[in-house]
């Protein structure tokens, strides 16, 4: 089993990096379970250009190491991703990355489980975790759990209740993945959003997305 981390915070020993160190370790507490922890902050991201050219291609010809980490994630049974509240919002860092990384079009999250998780100090945490959340769900992913955690700046959120829920929140991702765990109530609202919205969108404009009926093909998604 193979789980991908993304930290969306520049502070690579921060708040939201302790949380998602802790769901690493406690994944790694089992044999068949590789985890790769990618923080966002430490790769060559370069911000979206709006070219369009990857729903054509597949691909995006900007150099840098964005088209990787999206293959490892499309590689992977799993995925977590955690941001800090910036303005109500996840970070610039994550969202650079929510914009190159063929995430809702391509669907690249189809069948797979994910956590989310937002910290913050006051206000605005749920809003950043409802950005992760969604971008999972809408990308085809089911959503075991979200971890929303307020802290005072440069504190340490893993408190022995936050650990109880950490340990909790990853033995139940291990389990949805092993056991290709559905959620009615999540999949009926991704297939309204997908049949409804995207695919009569991307088949009216054929042309323009052949790279992504493609990577629906490799997905073994019905068109
Ligand atoms: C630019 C900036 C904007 C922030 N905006 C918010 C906010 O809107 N709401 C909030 O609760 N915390 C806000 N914070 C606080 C961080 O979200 C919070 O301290 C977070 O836990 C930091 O995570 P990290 O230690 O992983 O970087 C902001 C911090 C920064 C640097």
């Amino acid at each position: 089993m193979k789980i991908v981390i993304v930290n969306g915070s520049p502070r690579t020993n921060g708040a939201t990096a302790r949380i998602l160190h802790a769901l690493e370790s406690c994944l790694l507490d089992r044999k068949d379970v590789s985890v790769e922890f990618i923080d966002l902050s430490k790769q060559d991201i370069k911000p979206c250009i709006g070219c369009m050219s990857c729903y054509k291609t597949g691909r995006c010809h900007i150099k840098d190491n964005s088209e990787r980490l999206s293959e490892l994630i499309a590689s992977a049974d799993g995925l977590i991703m955690g941001s800090p509240t910036y303005a109500s919002n996840v970070s610039g860092q994550l969202k650079t990355f929510i914009d190159r990384g063929h995430f809702v079009m391509e669907q690249l999250l189809y069948k797979k489980h994910g956590i989310s998780v937002a910290t913050g100090v006051n206000y605005g945490s749920g809003d950043a975790n409802k950005v992760i959340s969604k971008l999972m769900r809408y990308s085809g992913a089911y959503l075991t759990g979200s971890i929303v955690c307020n802290t005072p700046f440069g504190s340490d959120p893993c408190n022995e209740k936050m650990l109880a829920r950490i340990s909790k929140l990853s033995g139940k991702l291990y389990r949805d993945i092993k056991a290709e765990k559905s959620y009615p109530v999540q999949k009926l609202v991704h297939s309204v959003v997908f049949s409804c919205g995207i695919k009569p969108f991307v088949k009216k404009n054929a042309s323009d997305y052949a790279g992504t009926v493609n990577k629906w093909r490799e997905a073994k998604i019905k068109i």
